[in-house]
């Protein structure tokens, strides 16, 4: 097994709320271990050209609280192409790196995979606000993601209140309709609209025909990112077809940036001294996740499998495909990610059903 002395952290990839906790605690726990850290800024950018500093305790000590990442992020298509690679595996063995912890969603983890095939050991930790890594239940800045779109629809709600009007809005969510889902139910949405779940716009717009006709001033309507252009038309034909005056909001990157939440840095704080863990006992290619609470890891080719078998059971994929995709896993595994997809949609179109049957 390799003897670590110098780590590398980095984050990558859209940042997150919370991503400072995990840097601060994957630097405070390798140097207990007696093994440094060096910063390796602007994600994989930083890692090709060598914006790689150490990292000190006291450094990290305020950036708990702060939003954004310390480290910076970047996307890097310069990192997908053998040049690239080869620059960030000699920057690597110049700056004596044993190891890296990078921190980001399912493209950072298919970089991580890149490194630790050339020989680099790496541990990935999911630091996305979409919540888009199946293999785990909650990633580092959801939680923030989540509570900010709350607030700041509640503000909406106020508004529409007063002027008897409709805010449809759309939330984060590229891939994943986790955070309109939960925050729809929140702050109480009339409707929910994702891409996850089937839903029929003829029905939002009797329900709140109904509604109206019933004295409701207030409409709010939460429509996933992934239903990609889609709530700005649906504004427009509420209004035409309910006679309700209807405005459309994008929340966007408001809500990517902020002080993150208890749950995020508490999530993120764990996750980083685990990361750290399993560097120094020898393991690589592997996801720190949440599995039913309890801190937990995946191979990276695993978690990134079932992100793919996860959107097949909602976007009908044909059998056959299904089974490409999994070749090279035993039949128990592949009968253990389908049970595990099914069961996480299943869970998912539960809570929509909720979200349905008790809103106006
Ligand atoms: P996220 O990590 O949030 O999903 P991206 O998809 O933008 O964000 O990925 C972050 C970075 O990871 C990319 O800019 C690129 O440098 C690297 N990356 C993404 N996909 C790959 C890949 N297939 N191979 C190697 N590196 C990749
Ligand atoms: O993956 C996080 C995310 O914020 C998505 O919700 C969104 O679609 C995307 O990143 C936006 O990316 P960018 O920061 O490049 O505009």
């Amino acid at each position: 097994m390799a003897t670590f002395r110098k780590i590398g952290v980095l984050t990558s990839g859209g940042d997150a709320p919370g991503m400072n906790s995990a840097i601060r605690a994957v630097v405070r726990a390798a140097l207990a271990r007696g093994v440094e850290v060096v910063g390796i800024c602007k994600g994989y950018t930083g890692l090709i050209s060598g914006e790689i500093r150490p990292l000190t305790a006291a450094e990290v000590d305020p950036i708990a609280s702060m939003g954004g990442t310390f480290l910076y992020s970047d996307r890097c298509p310069e990192f997908k192409t053998e040049e690239g690679m080869a620059k960030a595996i000699a920057n690597c063995e110049k700056y004596e790196i044993d190891g890296i912890v990078t921190i980001g969603g399912d493209g950072t983890f298919r970089g991580a995979t890149d490194i630790s095939l050339r020989g680099i050991p790496t541990i990935g930790l999911p630091g996305t606000i979409d919540n888009d890594i199946t293999a785990t239940e909650v990633s580092i800045g959801y939680d923030t993601a989540m509570n900010t779109s709350v607030e700041m629809i509640d503000r909406l709600r106020d508004t529409c209140e007063s002027h008897a009007r409709c805010d449809v809005i759309e939330v984060m969510g590229r891939n994943a309709g986790y955070i309109a889902l939960n925050v729809g139910i929140a702050v109480g949405a009339t409707a929910v609209c994702m891409v996850e779940a089937p839903f029929k716009e003829e029905d939002i717009i009797e329900k709140m025909k109904k509604s109206r006709a019933e004295g409701k001033r207030n409409f709010l309507v939460v429509v996933s990112e992934g239903l990609v252009g889609y709530a700005e038309g649906l504004t427009k034909r509420i209004e035409e077809q309910t006679g309700i005056e209807s405005r459309f909001a994008r929340l966007a990157h408001v809500v990517r940036g902020g002080r993150p939440t208890l749950a995020d840095r508490t999530l993120a704080s764990v996750m980083g001294v685990e990361a750290v863990k399993l560097l120094l006992d020898g393991k690589s290619d592997l996801v720190v996740c949440q599995r039913d609470g309890k801190i937990c890891t995946t191979e990276i080719n695993y978690a990134l499998k079932l992100d793919k078998l996860f959107k097949s059971k909602y976007a009908g994929y044909k059998k056959e495909d299904e089974e490409k995709l999994l070749a090279g896993f035993t039949d128990e595994q592949k009968a253990e990610m389908n049970e595990f997809c099914r069961k996480k949609l299943d869970a998912m179109l539960e809570r929509y059903a909720i979200a349905n049957a008790i809103s106006k």
